[in-house]
């Protein structure tokens, strides 16, 4: 405890000294989320960490999540210094993307309107006409629909999925899926839900579709913490990265969250349902970044132009 306290008196001074503000993800360490909130940044989900770097008057972002969240934070402020606490933090439905495979895709779909999901590389992004978070997908691809556009949905098929069952939406879709959400398990799900009848079960749409079809509230992480917050129950299930135990107690303090079954966590793993790349951002990161200004995010400035428009339209489609 006591390192731990040295180690976040260090980061305060060094945010000041740097111009720096922190942005972190719900999925980070509760260290690094409540550091955030201390030191005026924010914890919040994609959407808002982007647009909360892009409006922010500091010259450096110390953005604790993944790769492409410090990618999109840089395409929208490339006179920023964006700095992460580990580069290597990734995510499988970027990794499960890449951009050669995905510019064949949308060639062999010239009509379509190509909607991806921020979890993408800047390149990706780039070849985007839109781009969506889980906050707001459903109503971008529904307004889509509506204007008459036939889409092309990139990485993640279970989100692409719900939106399909949601909107009717004419979709052809990419294949992937993120490593964590893709474990819960339906038969498991409704097996606890019996244990616990009067819980109300809270799903991130990554989630596979028989996972989806037992949920009382379905969103972004932000969406799972409003329901939460709204919902007149006091016991939940939730299905999401467990990093979101720590917001969702501390904002409830009379309310009890259960993690929803994965294939491992009943026996033999207490908190599989937890991105292995999220779990890289640490405070030691934090400090020794902000230090020595090592790792910082940098994408081809050829991209840039290019990728930030279909990032411009979501911002102003969710302003
Ligand atoms: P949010 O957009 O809900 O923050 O989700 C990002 C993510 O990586 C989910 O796994
Ligand atoms: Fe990617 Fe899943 Fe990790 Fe989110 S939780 S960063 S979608 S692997």
């Amino acid at each position: 405890p006591k390192r731990r306290a040295e180690l976040k008196d260090r980061i305060r001074r060094l945010l000041q000294e740097r111009n720096a503000v922190m942005v972190s993800h719900y999925y980070v360490h509760p260290d690094l989320q409540d550091l955030a909130m201390e030191t005026g940044g924010i914890v919040s989900d994609s959407l808002e960490m982007a647009r909360f770097g892009r409006d922010h008057a500091a010259t450096t972002l110390v953005v604790s999540g993944v790769r492409f969240m410090g990618e999109t934070a840089k395409i929208l402020s490339p006179e920023k210094t964006v700095l992460m606490p580990d580069l290597d933090a990734n995510c499988s439905l970027d990794l499960g993307c890449p951009i050669d495979e995905f510019s064949a895709f949308c060639d062999a779909h010239p009509d379509r309107t190509v909607v991806v999901y921020a979890n993408t590389s800047a390149a990706v992004k780039a070849r985007a006409d839109w781009l969506v978070t889980s906050s707001c997908a459903l109503e971008i691809v529904q307004a889509l629909k509506d204007k008459g556009h036939k889409i092309l949905w990139a990485p993640d098929k279970h989100l692409g999925a719900y939106i399909q069952r949601e909107t009717g939406a004419d979709m052809v879709m990419w294949s992937g899926s993120c490593i964590v959400h893709d474990e819960f398990k339906g038969f498991e799900l409704e097996a606890l839900k019996q244990e616990h009848p009067q819980a109300k079960v809270l799903v991130h749409p990554e989630s596979p579709a028989d996972v989806i079809a037992l949920a009382d509230a379905v969103g972004s992480t932000s969406a799972i913490l409003k329901a939460a917050r709204e919902m007149a129950a006091r016991e939940f299930i939730v299905a999401t990265d467990n990093g979101m135990m720590h917001v969702l107690r501390q904002q409830n303090p009379d309310k009890v969250f259960f993690e929803a079954p994965t294939a491992g966590n009943s026996a033999t793993c207490k908190s599989c349902a937890h991105c292995p790349w999220m779990a890289m951002n640490g405070l030691e990161g934090v400090a020794q970044v902000l230090e020595r200004g090592l790792n910082a995010i940098e994408v081809d400035p050829a991209l840039i132009p290019r990728a930030r428009q279909p990032i411009d339209r979501m911002l102003a489609f969710t302003a």
